[in-house]
């Protein structure tokens, strides 16, 4: 039987999520596809009752349904609760079960990147978006002692710590250089230093010379910040390997392998 799986999204046709899937159904001989599908809001509901019934075994989900999907599942996982939102979603006896597999791809990435010290180091995280909720939470679950968080809009800092009780303190955006010392991972969560985008400007000087720099930003893959921190010698991990490790619960899931995150899946998402 021709196993489906697919992501769903408004838009959808810039996701690498097809060339991902499609390189490891390749490499591991599976008969199996993995289809876009642009999918409006008002559509969203009877989608997901719809795939299931056309043999879809289940799907990622992108923005703007991250939310709205985590909602309207069966059974959610822990790490989705965490961070209210679900990207993976997995069709099982006429239920949905929705699993939040980003905070996982940042910590995967990282340990592969960099090690499984840096996943548990005091962390810094700048940004306190969708992306920075998983993050933070995928760290503490991990074992970091202590996230310090800043943002530009204070209150949405703040509010996010509040989440997590005082394993997360906040700093002002304005502080950040000055609050550098004493993290051994200093992390970007903001949108800054993307293609068309400002660059992050942040002075590391005050950043331990052994800490380790990542960035969720993945266009350009050598963001600036990542540029300054191999500059002054420390280990840089890129967010490419983010978008990689996040997929693996999901074709595992779907198409029954445990796929490999290695560079010939990152030549084949780039290319
Ligand atoms: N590698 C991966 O797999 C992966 C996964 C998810 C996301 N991402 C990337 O991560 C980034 C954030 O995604 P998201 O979903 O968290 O977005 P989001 O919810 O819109 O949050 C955006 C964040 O960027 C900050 N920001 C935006 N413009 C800024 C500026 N000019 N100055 C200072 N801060 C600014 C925002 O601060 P305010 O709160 O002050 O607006 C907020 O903290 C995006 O570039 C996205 O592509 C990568």
């Amino acid at each position: 039987m021709t196993l489906l799986a697919g992501v769903i999204g408004d838009p959808i046709a810039h996701s690498r999520s097809p060339r991902l899937h499609g390189h490891w159904l390749r490499r591991y001989g599976i008969d199996g596809h993995y289809v876009p599908l642009h999918v409006r809001a008002d559509d969203l509901e009877a989608t997901l009752a719809l795939l299931p019934r056309l043999g879809f075994r289940g799907i990622n989900v992108t923005i703007p349904h991250k939310e709205a999907v985590f909602a309207l599942a069966d059974e959610t996982t822990a790490r989705a609760r965490a961070v209210g939102a679900a990207n993976t979603l997995t069709f099982q006896e006429g239920r949905i079960l929705a699993d939040n597999t980003d905070g996982y791809g940042f910590t995967a990435n990282l340990a592969q990147g960099a090690g499984h010290r840096d996943v548990r180091a005091p962390a810094f995280v700048l940004g306190a978006g969708g992306a920075a909720r998983g993050v933070i939470a995928a760290l503490l679950d991990e074992g970091a002692a202590h996230v310090t968080l800043t943002n530009r809009s204070a209150d949405r800092a703040e509010a996010l710590a509040a989440l997590f009780g005082d394993r997360v303190t906040t700093v002002p955006w304005i502080d950040a250089a000055q609050a550098l010392p004493g993290h051994g991972l200093l992390v970007n969560t903001t949108s800054l230093g993307m293609t068309g985008k400002p660059p992050l400007d942040l002075d590391l000087a005050g950043l331990d010379p052994s800490a380790t720099v990542t960035d969720i930003v993945y266009t350009p893959l050598e963001t600036p910040l990542l540029a300054a921190a191999r500059a002054r010698g420390h280990p840089v991990v890129d967010g490419l390997g983010m978008l990689l490790h996040q997929a693996v619960p999901g074709f595992h899931a779907w198409f029954g392998a445990e796929p490999r995150v290695d560079e010939a899946l990152r030549a084949a998402v780039l290319a």
